[in-house]
């Protein structure tokens, strides 16, 4: 949908000068702008507690862009068309009289423009506002329009299951279910839109998605970063909470839903859910076998000084916060019956990459034996997510000669390759699908539950357990060695993607 077929839109950003709509969501919003994605009439408000001067505002954001834009600098004209419509809204969230201005204004652009415009109430802003903001906005009705008004809510999504169904009802009790788009910034990325694709567009892969040919399954989201300046958030989270319970559990679910009937936010929910809920319950000697966690200690990453966690800002140097987790977990059904699916993230590794690797069985029988097929390492399929964005299918093929040798070779798509469109930000699409009003990308009420009831009993199991003696890895590697160990009894290790044709740290044992 283009601009002249979007209807108008009021954009109410609450957290208008916080660093989410500064590095994200001004830069994504002016560049659907610049593409011509967003309605005729529309305008933004940043809603901020402080005083700050209209020019100020403007200077802040266009830094924020000229920043972060994957653009690059603002184009001067189009910056100009754009900041006109973008407004700083003084208000504290906690105020009626907040509320009762926005509702003056909202209705006064809705006057202006002859149309009762969509409603976008985007909360970046710390849990605690999330209860008077719903308060307020049902209060002085402002997004009343089941239809057209729409509620934006950023993770975390509670801070465990009883939080998020606290959560769950406050929101449900002022607005509609079909209202609330809970963002998880993943589901917005290209490649994982991409994913969809794949599986649901190709009748090549979708008949050995399966149990039958899978031997097992490896999500990983890998950073080689640390938590900077984020220790007072991270100390509350650590990387159960913080990736596992969004991110990876949401790659897992586009991984493994069955094919929904319809493109309709309730039939692609619906499939996702279904994972989720097939997930097999961690059991006590599962924690042991089949969860690892670690933190960073001092080092180095890339030939930079890295401290280690406890020693970063705002960190408790005590701190028994989890910064790595590797798991081992089972979704049983029929598809999915006894393939293993390992999960793992971590801060302070040695790259930032995230891959889904899909690794086949061998072939029931050998006919070239182990001496002509040197390198007997089991067909894969890996799908970068970022930042390589490449699906590689690894398979074998003889080497040119007289002699029968066999070797893995690969195929690869690459979007450099194969596209010379750029590639929209997870945080431009998303915010597109909630102007167009299409929920399929967002979570619902009973996913964000359901992804909660998967990682309860780690979080039950950490409360009684003994804490590992941490720090228990180095920055630049790639997490405890346990980590390695988890997935070794299936013959192999974690698959990275093959650099020089070479698929790293992939060792078939037999
Ligand atoms: C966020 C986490 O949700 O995702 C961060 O809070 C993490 O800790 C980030 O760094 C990773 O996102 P991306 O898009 O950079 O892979």
């Amino acid at each position: 949908m283009k601009a002249k077929e979007t209807p108008p839109a009021n954009i109410v950003i609450f957290g208008g000068k916080g660093d989410l709509a500064w590095r994200k969501l001004i830069p994504a919003f002016y560049n659907l702008f610049i593409s011509g994605y967003l309605p005729e009439q529309f305008a933004i408000y940043g809603v901020h507690y402080e005083k700050m001067e209209e020019k100020k505002y403007e200077a802040h954001l266009l830094e924020g862009i000229n920043t972060f834009s994957r653009t690059g600098k603002a184009n001067k004209e189009q910056w100009k068309k754009f900041a006109a419509r973008v407004f700083f809204f003084e208000g504290d969230f906690t105020a009626e009289d907040t509320f009762r201005r926005l509702s003056g204004t909202l209705s006064a652009n809705d006057k202006e423009w002859k149309s009762r415009a969509v409603r976008l109430f985007y909360y970046s802003v710390s849990p605690r506002f999330i209860e008077p903001i719903s308060l307020f906005l049902a209060k002085f009705e402002l997004a009343n329009d089941t239809g057209s008004d729409r509620i934006v809510i950023e993770k975390p999504f509670g801070s465990d299951l009883h939080t998020a169904k606290e959560l769950n009802q406050l929101l449900t009790k002022h607005f509609k279910e079909k209202q609330i788009y809970r963002i998880d910034h993943y589901l917005g990325k290209e490649t994982v839109q991409n994913l969809m694709a794949f599986r649901f567009a190709n009748i090549v892969y979708e008949s050995i998605w399966n149990h039958n040919y899978i031997e097992h399954v490896q999500i990983t989201v890998a950073e080689n970063i640390g938590v900077g300046g984020r220790g007072n958030y991270y100390e509350q989270a650590g990387a159960l909470k913080d990736m596992i319970q969004n991110h990876l559990l949401q790659l897992l679910c586009v991984t493994a839903m069955e094919p929904p009937v319809s493109l309709d936010a309730e039939d692609i929910r619906n499939k996702k859910v279904d994972v989720l809920k097939s997930v097999r319950p961690l059991t006590k000697a599962d924690m042991r076998k089949n969860v690892v966690r670690g933190q960073y200690g001092e080092g180095t990453v890339n030939g930079k000084k890295q401290p280690a966690y406890r020693e970063e800002k705002n960190v408790n140097p005590k701190s028994t916060t989890e910064t790595f987790i590797s798991l081992k977990l089972f979704v049983d059904n029929w598809r999915w019956q006894n393939v293993p699916f390992y999960l793992r993230t971590g801060k302070c590794l040695e790259k930032s990459t995230s891959l889904i690797v899909i690794q086949f069985k061998p072939v029931p029988y050998n006919l070239f034996g182990n001496k002509i097929i040197s390198d007997p390492r089991p067909n894969q399929l890996i799908i970068s997510i970022q930042p390589e964005m490449e699906t590689t299918l690894l398979f074998h093929a003889k080497e040119p000669g007289v002699k029968m040798v066999i070797k893995p070779v690969e195929m690869d798509f690459t979007y450099k390759e194969s596209y010379d469109a750029p590639v929209p930000e997870a945080y431009e699409t998303l915010l597109l699908e909630i102007l167009e009003g299409d929920a399929a990308m967002f979570m619902r009420a009973d996913q964000v539950e359901a992804a909660w009831k998967v990682v309860t009993p780690i979080m039950e199991a950490w409360k009684k357990e003994p804490v590992p003696r941490f720090p228990n890895y180095e920055p630049g590697s790639w997490g405890p060695k346990a980590a390695e160990v988890l997935i070794q009894p299936q013959g192999c290790s974690w698959t990275l993607l093959p650099e020089n044709g070479i698929t790293k740290n992939t060792i078939r044992k037999k």
